[in-house]
């Protein structure tokens, strides 16, 4: 049993293979939080003492125990307004204007298996996960929290969310539900984050806790490149390999919030969930408000395990089931190979010379329909512009077909044109504040998912066009942050729901066409990778992951990227030189072991190409085929540390069972005389006889992961190399 009970001490135990998650109802009914980390098999409520600090108030019962305030006692959800003066975990505001929140344990279930949640992705469960949910009661208003604890122990991992439920007689006003609580008693602590803009998302940063609160979050409406769902709380000298690092990931794709605050004595408490700021939402008498879930995963040897938590239990519990273990197909995309300029004939050009190098699919982006010849007009008219085309969908498909490759288009499902059917016919289905100008971004407005309407009018034009052409693929693209987030369809009292509700629309008509399209594999895109998060990950198995396709921008990008999501979910493409973006020059062996660590496939126009560069792209595609399995389900290492300033850039993949290793190594920056680049491996059977390929000599683990690699005779502007390893006894 993963899930333990001492009803005598009312600790409640949460074990993993190497964690350990403590609570325990105190005699007041105080859900206390006593300990996450390494395994101890300990009651850890040893080390919490209750001194009696001036201004830190005593609840009325407790008033003789002046050691007794909920304002030092570390806690599993916080409430507000009642004596804890950090940041809480929920706000609510009751009928008489009220906005205190005093929650106390009632009673607990432990069951195996567990729930889904009803109109929100989450941590698919399997054999072994249970479930322990907590009963919480404020009496006085009538609010019930059932906090829910998915323990997955042999992925390490602990999915935490949290249920509202209004038992009372009147309406309650969520202000803030926040998916997990944690408080850290003793420490000192650093946080990585990951912040972000468009074209360079997740870039990891490491700040020093300070005293107060420190808070990092999205209001765009979106889970953003500017601020990633994932916070890492960490000891103060935790290094890639080595510390005690916490992660908490939301599986959620819009507005949320992380606040880290370190109090009066030096605890620290993490909060994180929706974003409360422009958030409310409306609780009638027996209803309920479920929040996302937060993934929570304990490493007591440093970042890289951290991640590599991260990566399985996304790979295993997250992503759909089919994607799991099949592989992906190499894709060209149409995008930076013609932008919006092309017809059919040139698209089936561009899928022969791809079918002839070895690619798999043919992805027609943005442009395909409606009047969409630029950015200005058609989002929201799903019609096929056979004009522009010369033939309809199945036409181009079946050729695109019958040349061998499988074939996927590009959607915006969310967005509008001002210049487009749909806006003329339902203005109102954009969100607009009344008697104020939109704002906008890329020409575009935003669809109101929130209606339930627009969720059927996208779900029955997408399916239009998927059925009438053979489609293994979308794209699915969010290209701006939401603004002016007001529905014409909600009075005015529950605006506060629009942006959640938009989020609802989003993830039902994600939902929809999956059930509908069992095969469809849909990956996300926002404009590059502004909503890479666990959330669309529930329904895609992969994610472009910037629109910066310069393999040395993308070397920061989906390095960051790694902390907290798999490689096999990260779309990378190798692009062309001079790089669109950057204008920079970088060899296309490069590109091709920059795009290695991703999802693998092109994005270039195939007719520039030379007869020699086609030639290096087939072995390129044979290479990766070569190492595919080992890249998608091998544990992954960053071989450099977190802010480290280095002449390169060195990553390595290593097979479950230890047998197989492919190092990557990337040169920043090339100098004359430098120094030699020795890099020490990881994940080695220490005492076994890896052959490097090509070479005569054995050399063991330990060798490579104590004394390192060689990498010599790299020369020219960002050259490349790659080491692979086979274990031979
Ligand atoms: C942004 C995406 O990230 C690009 O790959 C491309 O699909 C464009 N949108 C199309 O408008």
């Amino acid at each position: 049993m993963s899930i333990q009970f001492d009803e005598k001490a009312g600790v409640f135990s949460l074990v993993t293979a190497n964690t350990l998650y403590q609570m325990r109802a105190d005699g007041a009914g105080v859900l206390q939080h006593l300990y996450y980390g390494a395994k101890t098999g300990e009651d850890m409520s040893y080390r919490i003492r209750m001194v009696d600090r001036g201004f830190s108030g005593n609840p009325y019962e407790q008033r003789s125990e002046r050691g007794y305030s909920l304002d030092t006692l570390p806690q599993e959800y916080a409430g507000s307004g009642v004596g804890d003066y950090r940041v809480p975990a929920v706000q609510v505001t009751s009928c008489s204007g009220s906005r205190s929140v005093d929650l106390r344990y009632r009673d607990c279930r432990i069951e195996k298996g567990r729930e889904p949640l009803r109109q929100l992705p989450y941590v698919r469960g399997a054999g072994d996960t249970e479930t322990l949910t907590v009963l919480l009661r404020d009496d006085v208003i009538g609010l019930e929290v059932q906090l829910l604890y998915h323990v997955f122990p042999s992925q390490d991992v602990i999915v935490r969310s949290a249920r509202l439920i209004n038992t009372g007689a009147q309406a309650l006003t969520v202000e803030k539900a926040a998916s997990a609580c944690l408080d850290f008693l003793y420490g000192d602590f650093d946080a990585v984050h990951f912040h972000g803009r468009h074209c360079m998302e997740r870039v990891p940063e490491r700040v020093r806790l300070p005293r107060g609160v420190t808070a990092f979050g999205s209001r765009r409406g979106m889970s953003s490149h500017h601020s990633n769902p994932f916070v890492i709380a960490c000891a103060r000298h935790a290094t890639e390999n080595t510390g005690d690092c916490w992660g908490c990931m939301l599986m959620y794709s819009g507005s949320h919030l992380e606040e880290m605050e370190v109090d009066q004595t030096g605890s620290l408490r993490l909060v994180a969930g929706i974003q409360p700021d422009g958030f409310s939402w409306t609780l009638q008498p027996g209803e309920l408000f479920e929040t996302p879930e937060a993934i929570l995963s304990f490493s007591g040897s440093g970042f890289n395990a951290l991640s590599q938590q991260y990566h399985n239990v996304i790979r295993q519990h997250v992503i759909p089931q089919r994607y799991q273990q099949a592989s992906r197909p190499v894709l060209i995309n149409s995008w930076e190979a013609a932008y919006f300029d092309f017809d059919a004939e040139k698209i089936l050009r561009f899928a022969r010379s791809a079918r002839e190098m070895g690619m798999e699919m043919l992805v027609l982006d943005d442009g395909w329909f409606g009047s969409r010849n630029d950015d200005t007009s058609g989002l929201g008219d799903w019609t096929v512009n056979e004009g522009k085309l010369g033939c309809s969908m199945k036409e181009l498909s079946e050729r695109i077909h019958a040349l061998g490759l499988q074939f996927g288009l590009w959607f915006e499902p969310e967005m509008v044109n001002e210049d487009s059917e749909l806006y003329r016919a339902h203005p109102d289905w954009a969100l607009c504040d009344p008697g104020r100008r939109p704002v906008l971004s890329r020409n575009q407005l935003v669809l109101d998912m929130s209606r339930q309407e627009v969720v059927d009018y996208l779900f029955g034009a997408m399916c239009a066009v998927l059925d009438s052409a053979r489609i293994e693929y979308v794209k699915w693209d969010f290209n701006r942050s939401v603004a002016n987030c007001y529905s014409a369809a909600l009075p005015a009292s529950r605006q506060g729901e629009v942006p959640h509700r938009f989020m609802l629309g989003t993830y039902q008509l994600l939902e929809r066409l999956l059930e509908r399209y069992p095969g469809l594999m849909i990956e996300g895109c926002s404009g590059g990778g502004g909503r890479f998060d666990a959330g669309m990950l529930f329904y895609c198995p992969q994610i472009w992951c910037s629109d910066d396709t310069d393999p040395i921008e993308r070397l920061e990008i989906q390095r960051g990227t790694s902390y907290g999501y798999p490689i096999s979910a990260v779309g990378a493409h190798v692009s062309a030189a001079p790089c669109h973006q950057t204008g920079r020059v970088t060899p296309l062996r490069t590109r091709g072991i920059v795009a290695q660590a991703g999802t693998f496939g092109y994005e270039l126009n195939p007719e520039a190409l030379t007869d020699c560069e086609k030639e290096e792209i087939r072995a390129q595609i044979e290479e990766y085929h070569r190492f595919s399995g080992l890249i998608s389900h091998g544990d992954y290492y960053r071989l450099t540390e977190l802010e480290e300033e280095r002449d390169y850039s060195a990553w390595m993949f290593v097979s479950p069972d230890r047998s197989e290793a492919l190092v990557s190594l990337v040169l920043r920056h090339v100098r004359a005389n430098g120094p030699v680049i020795c890099v020490r491996l990881q994940g080695l059977k220490p005492d076994g006889l890896y052959r490097p390929e090509g070479g005569q000599k054995c050399f063991t683990g330990a060798a490579l992961m104590r004394g390192g690699w060689v990498f010599d005779g790299l020369r020219g502007d960002y050259a490349a190399a790659q080491a692979h390893f086979v274990l031979e006894g």
